[in-house]
């Protein structure tokens, strides 16, 4: 099966910044859950993990679908969630490799934070595209609200004064950004997506920006990244996280970037002391815009296609490193197995 543009797979974008800048709450007002009111202290503390079908993208891009003639062709969009607080930058460092586009939230009242700089960081090194959220834009001084409208068009109806403020806080933005090396635009004005980085601006509470957000992850995925997310049967896979689940014992929940696995499958992965080889026993995911880090009803597959997020249980898994590898040895192939055991050591 060759690779081709006319099979995409979900592209996987990394949600990074400073601690309460709105990271979760943005996911929620897409997936339509709460999933940032049941975390302690409001401070996520875990890598997550959650699906957002085509359908869903189209619907939540509103009028914008029609308005600029936009067409998904990715399956969807597999996005991971990240902590902002400081002590867990292992976890930003790890959804920030796995990635293929990411995006940076920054909070308008506060413009750039020691995270958002340590995020950007992180990504430019990787070379991986971004985008920023200038997220709660609700909170400007009079501003008047119409739920999940594009915010090009909320803009436009603001009062004179919250337009002014807009304009100034964004300029302050885009400063500060340039103080750190960084093109940037606002994204309606931004003409060169390839030069300059993209700012959209969001309220996770009320929606509005969400559909100008959504475009823009869909448009790059399948315009500038389009070699990246075709389709291929090869398994590039990586362990998010190891953790036992009550009634599931030890479980991995991993990042399927491509390719396909199934129930059965022999898997290799690095562990503490040596490499681990075992079989997939169960591939649970949760449904489409349920979080993976929330207790839930898994969904139970015999196989699943790249991009995903996928609950594995396995015997062995207790061992396992996360930010490991998860290798699948060619069938027939003896040898291959003992390459890949050295493989997933030497990462
Ligand atoms: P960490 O994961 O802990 O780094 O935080 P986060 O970036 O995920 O932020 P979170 O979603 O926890 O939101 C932090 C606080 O900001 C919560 O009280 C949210 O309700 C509030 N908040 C988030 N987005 C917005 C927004 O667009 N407007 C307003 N007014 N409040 C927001
Ligand atoms: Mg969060
Ligand atoms: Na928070």
């Amino acid at each position: 099966e060759a690779r081709t543009p006319d099979r995409l797979r979900s592209s996987i974008v990394c949600i990074m910044g400073h601690v309460d800048t709105g990271k979760t709450k943005l996911l929620d007002n897409i997936r339509r859950t709460n999933v940032q009111e049941g975390e302690a202290g409001g401070i996520t503390q875990q890598i997550g993990a959650s699906f957002f079908p085509a359908e869903t993208l189209r619907e939540r891009m509103g009028s914008l679908v029609e308005k600029k003639n936009i067409t998904v062709k990715v399956p969807g969009l597999m996005i991971i969630d990240t902590p902002g607080h400081e002590s867990f930058s292992n976890l930003r460092s790890r959804g920030s490799s796995l990635c293929d586009l990411a995006i940076v939230v920054v909070d308008i009242m506060h413009g750039l934070e020691p995270q958002t700089i340590e995020s950007l960081t992180m990504l430019r090194s990787k070379k991986t595209p971004f985008v920023i959220a200038l997220n709660k834009v609700d909170r400007l001084y009079g501003w008047s609200t119409v739920k999940d409208r594009p915010f090009i068009e909320s803009l436009e109806v603001q009062p004179e004064g919250t337009r002014s403020e807009f304009e100034s806080r964004a300029s302050q933005v885009l400063l500060q950004l340039a103080e750190q090396g960084l093109n940037a635009e606002l994204y309606y004005k931004n003409k060169d997506f390839k030069e300059y980085v993209s700012l959209i601006p969001t309220s996770a509470i009320t929606g509005e920006g969400v559909p100008d957000i959504l475009m823009m992850l869909v448009l790059l995925s399948q315009k500038m990244l389009v070699d990246r997310v075709m389709w291929c049967p090869e398994v590039q896979c990586t362990v998010l996280e190891v953790k036992v689940i009550e009634g599931l014992g030890t479980t991995a929940d991993v990042i399927l970037a491509n390719g396909t696995l199934k129930r059965g499958d022999q898997i290799v992965m690095c562990g503490f002391s040596g490499p681990v080889v075992t079989r997939v026993r169960e591939l649970l995911t949760p449904r489409p815009l349920r979080e993976m880090r929330v207790k839930t009803d898994y969904l139970h597959h015999e196989s699943i296609d790249g991009a995903m997020g996928i609950k594995i249980c396995a015997n062995n898994l207790e061992g396992v490193v996360a930010g490991s590898a998860c290798l699948v040895p060619y069938k027939d192939v003896p040898y291959d197995l003992e390459v890949l055991k050295e493989d997933v050591m030497s990462d």
